[in-house]
């Protein structure tokens, strides 16, 4: 599998459009998909994830063109108009693919089976499988992780649903089976998760379903199909955000990235350590707040992450972490023991990738400590997981030689352009040979 080298550069600069919102690309495949009539989605991620998602809606039936361009047009199928696949959907590296279509194929009459990579088929499922059981769904799983197998069962009940785990995966599942269930299906989350699907409800039942105070569903809700558009994605936003704080004299413009205020942590956490990042001509797109960020280079120092900020940046983890290392003095993460159930061990990954380019940092079940140094040179593992390995691409820029990163293929899944978008704003980043 691919391997890239990321070697110094100097300041960064110029503007940068980033890729679609991955978690709001996937639901607007899934809503298209259920609506009566067409969705047209422009600024899609065309990313493997949810190349996944669209390719799996093929398998049952449903028409879908393109992505031209960044554009779909999905003539949905309706709620009940959903074939069975013939084979098993393989849904590759994508975990929010195969949690949210356990959801919506768990109200489905027909019998389907879901599986995906070698990353997938570890990752734990029983987060989604024990409540959709409660709500009288059939799934078998191998041992609480993929392939699943999904019965077909008489119709669901909805339940009441306390969420053992801040995942947004989870709820939004619940939801999806919600809206095929028989009576309400309400969702209490201790940490509020990410709530795209919850925006998108709002925009598909033209406003017939609204946010409240609980998180709340029936299968009254008739969808209809919506033109939207996609906004860049804050994740893939954040390697550029650390990358040119960190590299003296830079200068970045991103303009039109989502900051929905359930994703954008990453920012508050970063202004926290004493990065400059500016915020510019803030909208609404599709029901999502959307906005022009500005980043110069800024000196960094550690903190102790606050608490109720994990589940927020969840995903930023592994950028956030080469930002510690890159700033004075120690920062603490803690409670985020998720980053162990991601597309791979990310506390893991982090530390020992961070071990090899000299940077002192240890590893805590939940989180990690992570002292501030100088970037040494190497070659470090990503296990396959496109975030660690754009995390030490943008290490790569401040090291005193380079960083190597193997098995880097899966940026491919979030971030397809990652290589030539980092290079254009003076990121020196190759594919390594052989
Ligand atoms: C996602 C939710 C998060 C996140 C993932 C995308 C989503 O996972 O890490 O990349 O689109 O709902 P969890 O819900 O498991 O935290």
């Amino acid at each position: 599998m691919l391997s890239i080298t990321s070697s110094p550069v100097q300041a960064l600069s110029g503007t940068a459009i980033v890729p679609a919102d991955k978690s709001i690309s996937h639901r607007s495949v899934i809503f298209g998909a259920l609506a009566d009539g067409v969705t047209e989605v422009t600024n899609v991620l065309t990313g493997e994830d949810v190349l996944s998602t669209v390719a799996a809606f093929r398998s049952m039936g449903v028409l879908i063109e393109g992505p031209d361009s960044g554009r779909l047009r999905i003539s949905g199928a309706g709620k009940f108009g959903l074939q069975a696949p013939g084979n098993e959907v393989d849904l590759g590296n994508s975990g929010t693919s195969i949690r949210l279509l356990s959801g919506l194929l768990a109200g489905q009459r027909f019998h389907s089976r879901l599986t995906g990579d070698e990353s997938l088929r570890r990752r734990p499922m029983g987060r989604v499988v024990d409540p959709l059981t409660a709500m009288g769904a059939v799934i078998q799983s191998s041992e609480g992780c993929p392939p699943l197998d999904i019965r077909r069962s008489k119709r669901l009940t909805g339940i009441e649903y306390q969420m053992p785990v801040a995942s947004a995966q989870v709820k939004s599942a619940l939801l999806l089976a919600g809206l095929y269930a028989e009576g309400e299906t309400l969702i209490y989350e201790s940490t509020p998760t990410r709530d795209h699907t919850e925006r998108m409800l709002a925009g598909f039942s033209n406003g017939q379903w609204q946010a409240g105070s609980a998180i709340r569903i029936n299968g009254d809700i008739a969808l209809a199909g919506q033109c939207l558009e996609v906004p860049g994605d804050i994740s893939s936003a954040a390697f550029l955000l650390v990358a040119a704080t960190i590299c003296p004299g830079s200068d970045l413009l991103l303009p039109g990235v989502g900051i929905n205020p359930t994703r954008s942590a990453v920012l508050a956490i970063l202004r926290l350590m004493g990065a400059d990042i500016e915020i510019s001509s803030e909208r609404l797109e599709s029901n999502e707040p959307v906005c022009d960020l500005r980043v110069r280079s800024a000196s960094l120092r550690g903190i102790d992450i606050p608490a109720d900020f994990v589940a927020n940046a969840i995903d930023e983890f592994p950028v956030l972490a080469i930002a510690a290392a890159a700033a004075s003095g120690v920062t603490r993460v803690r409670g985020a023991r998720e980053l162990r159930v991601k597309e791979s061990d990310r506390i893991a990954a982090i530390v020992q990738g961070l071990g090899t380019l000299g940077i002192d940092a240890v590893e805590y079940l939940d989180g990690m400590d992570i002292t501030g140094g100088a970037f040494g040179s190497g070659s470090v593992e990503s296990f396959g997981d496109h975030r660690i390995a754009m995390a030490f691409a943008v290490a790569g820029c401040l090291s005193d030689g380079t960083v190597e990163i193997q098995e880097a293929g899966n940026i491919r899944t979030s971030f397809p352009n990652f290589l030539s978008l980092a290079n254009s704003i003076g990121m020196n980043i190759s594919e390594s040979p052989g």
